[in-house]
């Protein structure tokens, strides 16, 4: 059976770090209540790196790393909320920038959930013998849409970009998924609201506040743990694999509380869980793919290990997928 498999990965994040100390210098906050509440100690903010610089960092690593010529990618995806623009998508200046002249590019959105849904679509293509490959990155400067003045919100997040390089193959890749989306609950995290100012809209200018991040954080942080572990659990079932051959589980880098919460419920093993928000925080859609990078760097996976990939955010959506590596 034809399976998508991830062949390579990669990352690229800004250079500055950006400390809970050094926020606590611009709002009323302390390295204690954002370390202890979250398991965030630091993150990287753009000095001038917009997203796209980010996703084409990463791109470039991942297909050096997959031994592969950028004429040779069928399909580029790029999940963000933050693009330089809104067009180009930056699955077009990914394309640009690396000659992937004959690729198919597009960007997605689905917030936080945002890598999932790309790599499902690129899942989709390749199964069906569509394309042969893809590039999927998942990408963000949040700092862009963070309010510097909202302490409940501004110590969470952070910026960088992560991917894979994917392919058919008959061994390993992805054996299970569930994507899901309440949209009923799509006001308990947005961002980037733009007014419908126009020459003939007698209210233009009277703009909405909701362009900066805004958060429901008890609403999210409840919605995160029940799906997490219903699609972990679903995804489990659909494949008849045990939690116990689940070799890494690499969560969306939210909130080091909701992953021990998680790990409680599904009588996992806090070990199996990947973590490494305390070095970025929250980012996005990069977080997912750039957790796997880093376990992947450090050899912590072999190929035929079982591993979680799972995410969650605005939409509400979340993405839940069982990997053989
Ligand atoms: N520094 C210091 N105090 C802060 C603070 C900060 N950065 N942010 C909030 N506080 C204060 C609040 O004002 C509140 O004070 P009060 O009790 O005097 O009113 C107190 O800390 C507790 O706030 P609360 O919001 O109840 O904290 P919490 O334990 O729920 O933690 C979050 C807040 C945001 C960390 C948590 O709700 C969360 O992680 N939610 C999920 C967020 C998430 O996953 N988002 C990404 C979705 S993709």
């Amino acid at each position: 059976m034809i399976r998508t498999r991830i062949m390579a990965t990669g990352a690229c994040v800004p250079e500055q770090i950006i400390t809970n100390d050094d926020l606590s210098k611009i709002v009323d906050t302390s390295d204690e209540w954002i370390s202890q509440r979250t398991g965030i100690r630091e993150r990287r903010i753009s000095a001038g790196e917009n997203t796209s610089a980010l996703a084409i960092g990463t791109a470039k690593q991942v297909i050096e790393r997959a031994e592969i010529s950028p004429e040779d990618v069928d399909l580029i995806i790029v999940a963000s909320v933050t693009p330089d623009y809104g067009t180009p998508s930056l699955a077009c200046m990914v394309q640009k920038e690396l000659g992937m002249v004959n690729a198919v590019a597009f960007d997605v959105v689905a917030a936080c959930s945002g890598f999932m849904f790309a790599l499902s679509i690129a899942d989709k293509y390749i199964k069906t013998g569509v394309y042969r490959n893809a590039v999927v990155i998942g990408a963000e400067t949040l700092s862009k849409i963070v309010n510097w003045e909202d302490r409940t919100t501004c110590v969470l997040f952070g910026d960088g970009a992560g991917g894979a390089y994917v392919e058919a193959s008959e061994e390993g890749g992805i054996i299970a998924e569930e994507l899901g989306s309440k949209g009923e609950l799509c006001d308990i995290l947005t961002e980037g609201h733009t007014a419908c100012d126009n020459a003939f809209n007698d209210e233009s200018g009277d703009h909405d506040p909701k362009y900066y991040i805004y958060m429901d954080g008890r609403a999210v942080f409840k919605f995160a743990i029940k799906k997490v572990v219903e699609s972990t659990r679903n995804v489990l079932a659909k494949a008849d694999v045990d939690m116990e051959d689940i070799a890494y589980v690499i969560p969306h880098q939210a909130n080091a509380r909701i992953i021990d919460v998680v790990a409680h419920k599904l009588k996992m093993d806090d070990s199996k869980f990947y973590k490494n928000m305390e070095h970025y925080g929250n980012t996005s859609s990069a977080s997912v793919p750039m957790a796997l990078n880093e376990l992947n760097e450090k050899g912590l996976i072999q190929r035929g290990d079982k591993i979680i990939l799972t995410g969650f955010g605005g939409g509400m959506t979340w993405g839940t997928m069982l990997v053989e590596w």
